[in-house]
């Protein structure tokens, strides 16, 4: 992933959602510590957040997180095994989790009040600057870091960005879906933004992906609204609200998007990643070969479809 630079210092993820979707898995361990091959879909969250020039990282967390901190924390006790172990690849690879020059700061959501919620909590680490948000379940594989491409896109405009692409009609009620107007190329001005709208009143089927680019005045207005849909102060409704007086921009970004806070989504990744993977990727795909996956491929199945709810 390149790596873009940028003045946008502060990343905020949203980390206390239980992940129902995912239990048992998820029952004693963040379903941001899921695994994509061989790294938690957070690391991958900081990984992008970094080559977007971020350094401050702002985990908003909630109960049975601990996970997260150890794993951005050093674990001297591994670090000598691996050492004596003469394990130096391994060794590397853990140093490397957190480079020096970035800082972690943790806060505690106090009750699982909604997004809006979550991103207002971060406003002491923050402070009146512009700053990402990003959504770990949403994995975006791209050449240049999605948040990254959003930040230029800031940077052109001084105005919020949001990352969108177009879903099928069918899923508007899984998503922030957003209206726009004088559309050049991949940005757009937002004129209107929903909720999790059914599709029969869905104003477009350009859903809201987790990346965002905010400006500071968005504390104020997340202060402001009430409760919102599913009874959570929503991140969408204070977006409508920041756009009441300054403008807001929809991205349409460059790579390919896994829904992850999803089984089917979370297995695609885990397959292309693998499959892209350096060391294990023609193993892989040799494996794969040896499955008949044509016919199993056409063979009926019994998987429903599953809706989206973050931190139910
Ligand atoms: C949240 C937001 C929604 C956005 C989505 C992206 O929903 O509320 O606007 O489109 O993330 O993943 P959630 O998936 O938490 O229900």
């Amino acid at each position: 992933m390149r790596t873009v630079k940028t003045a946008i210092r502060s990343a905020v993820f949203p980390v206390a959602g239980r992940g129902t979707r995912f239990l048992p898995a998820t029952k004693a361990s963040p379903k941001e510590m899921l695994p994509v091959v061989d790294k938690p879909l957070i690391q991958y969250a900081v990984e992008e957040a970094l080559a977007a020039g971020a350094r401050r990282l702002v985990f908003v967390t909630g109960a049975s997180k601990r996970a997260i901190e150890d794993h951005f924390d050093s674990d001297q006790e591994l670090e000598s095994m691996l050492q004596r172990q003469g394990k130096s690849d391994l060794l590397n690879q853990l140093r490397s989790v957190l480079p020096s020059y970035a800082s972690c700061i943790y806060i505690r959501q106090p009750a699982p009040l909604g997004l809006g919620h979550a991103v207002l909590c971060a406003q002491p680490a923050v402070g009146a600057e512009p700053f990402f948000v990003h959504l770990a379940d949403d994995l975006i594989r791209s050449e240049v870091a999605c948040l990254g491409q959003m930040a230029e896109v800031y940077e052109a405009k001084r105005a919020s960005v949001l990352g969108v692409e177009v879903v099928p009609h069918r899923d508007t009620d899984k998503y922030g879906i957003v209206e726009v107007e004088g559309e050049r190329g991949a940005i757009g001005r937002v004129c209107s933004i929903v909720e999790k709208p059914k599709s029969a009143v869905a104003p477009s089927n350009l859903a809201v992906v987790g990346r965002y680019v905010l400006a500071p005045a968005i504390f104020e207005h997340l202060q402001r609204i009430g409760r919102g849909a599913g009874g959570e102060i929503q991140l969408t409704d204070g977006i409508a609200s920041l756009m009441r007086e300054e403008a807001v921009y929809a991205y349409r970004f460059q790579g390919k998007r896994y829904d992850c806070g999803s089984k089917l989504g979370y297995l695609q990744a885990t397959v292309e990643y693998a499959l892209g993977h350096e060391q294990l990727g023609r193993d892989f795909r040799r494996y794969l070969r040896t499955l008949d996956v044509a016919r199993a491929a056409a063979r009926p199945t019994r998987t429903g479809r599953g809706r989206r709810a973050r931190g139910k």
